[in-house]
């Protein structure tokens, strides 16, 4: 039963309270059993029958849960390192994709792409995760855009969340854009999306996600894909109002979706909306400032009494980046949240936002014993200073994470 000491400051992240209500406790101690906590609090408070157990010293350093990112697809071949010239030189991410570019230039790649090496690709991407302190991912499809592809990408995140020692929540996301083969057949598509795909993903993909907007799925559509994912089983989750006020927040709260994620353009009534039905308001910043777009406004989403988590939407097009703490700090200068509320944003909330809160994302009894031990001695000088990567060890499930080779 490893015990864990001399942490400086370990901030649990319960949920209960306000954002910045991180519950920290000072000089502390944690003791885990089988991959779950089983103690934590004052290191001159530990039991004496935990104090003869094997012993980690954390040097005094600050110590916060592992962190979750709620929102990445994950699951993808290429880059698109062309466009982030292109819209440099002032083309929009809508005229690009117009222009073939986009969503279906990744969809193309990784149609052509074999199952192992998308499985080789993400499993890097999800080490160098980890090395920064990223504990547990959800993943979203969304590339494949055909009955097979689409199969094929939820087989792509069900190997990882078999194989992999941290919590990986699949996501069906065939509502990503309208595929080439159905241009001119958009009911053709979504009626293949709720009769077959999302069938055929039933016990396999946790959640089921709709893009709204221009380019992409009406509102109409979403309500129609979300309610029969929502008879087989699935959660609802939203990319709402990314580029353009199209009335995300209160679809997301009418549908009961679990989370709205983007959401730079909502309503004040939408955000109140989203309070009163519970959504989870998710921030990405990445996406904001790749595609210059006015930072989602947190503090109006928390003012409203929603629960703001941040996660870094990795993908290739619009936010090309996996640093979940390095978007926490863009939260905090871009969107106006604290530190304090941007780590409870990557932990306990992000969990809540993927489903998965009852097992990760705060540092309580019974829960996974997923640790991030930084060089740093408060979260304001860590996401303040915000160095390429501030762990100084992560642990996973009670254990230490082997450093591993940076992925390309
Ligand atoms: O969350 N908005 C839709 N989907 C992604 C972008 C995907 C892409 O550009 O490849 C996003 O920003
Ligand atoms: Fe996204």
């Amino acid at each position: 039963m490893p015990v864990l000491r001399n942490i400086g400051r370990l901030v649990t992240c319960r949920a209960e309270g306000r954002q910045d209500d991180v519950h920290p406790v000072e000089r502390a101690a944690v003791v885990f059993r089988d991959g779950r906590f089983v103690w934590h609090g004052p290191d001159d408070a530990l039991p004496a029958t935990y104090a003869a157990e094997e012993e980690f010293d954390a040097g005094g350093r600050l110590v916060v849960p592992g962190l979750v990112d709620c929102h990445t697809h994950l699951a993808f071949a290429g880059w698109r390192a062309d466009e982030f010239t292109l819209r440099a030189l002032g083309a929009s991410y809508l005229e690009i994709a117009a222009a073939g570019g986009g969503i279906r230039s990744t969809m193309r790649a990784t149609r052509e792409a074999s199952e192992e090496a998308l499985v080789a690709r993400a499993s890097g991407f999800l080490d160098a995760m980890l090395e920064l302190g990223v504990t547990a991912v959800e993943a979203k499809t969304g590339y494949g855009l055909s009955e097979d592809a689409e199969a094929r990408l939820l087989r792509v995140i069900g190997h990882l969340e078999d194989r992999r020692d941290q919590p990986i929540v699949p996501t069906l996301l065939a509502a990503h854009v309208i595929p080439p083969e159905f241009e001119n057949d958009r009911e053709g598509w979504v009626r293949l999306v709720r009769e077959r795909i999302i069938p055929q993903s039933a016990g396999r993909a946790r959640f089921c996600d709709v893009f709204v907007e221009t380019g992409a799925f009406t509102a109409d559509e979403a309500r129609a894909i979300l309610s029969t994912a929502s008879a087989h089983g699935m959660g609802a989750r939203l990319h709402v109002d990314q580029l353009a006020d199209g009335g995300g927040g209160l679809l997301a709260a009418e549908v009961g979706a679990t989370s709205a994620d983007h959401l730079e353009h909502t309503s004040d009534a939408g955000m109140r909306a989203m309070a009163r039905a519970g959504v989870v308001a998710v921030a990405l910043p990445f996406a904001s400032l790749y595609l210059r777009q006015p930072p989602m406004r947190a503090r109006a989403f928390l003012d409203a009494g929603c629960r703001v988590a941040v996660a870094t939407d990795f993908n290739p097009g619009s936010a090309p980046s996996y640093h979940l703490p390095w978007a926490m700090t863009l939260a905090c200068t871009m969107s106006g949240l604290t530190p304090a509320e941007a780590l409870k944003g990557a932990t306990v909330h992000a969990a809540r936002a993927c489903g998965i809160e009852s097992i990760c994302g705060s540092v309580e009894t019974g829960k996974r014993a997923d640790l991030l031990v930084l060089d740093a001695d408060s979260e304001e000088q860590w996401l303040y200073h915000a160095v390429p990567n501030a762990a100084h060890s992560v642990w996973l499930a009670g254990r230490p994470v082997q450093r591993s080779p940076r992925p390309s």
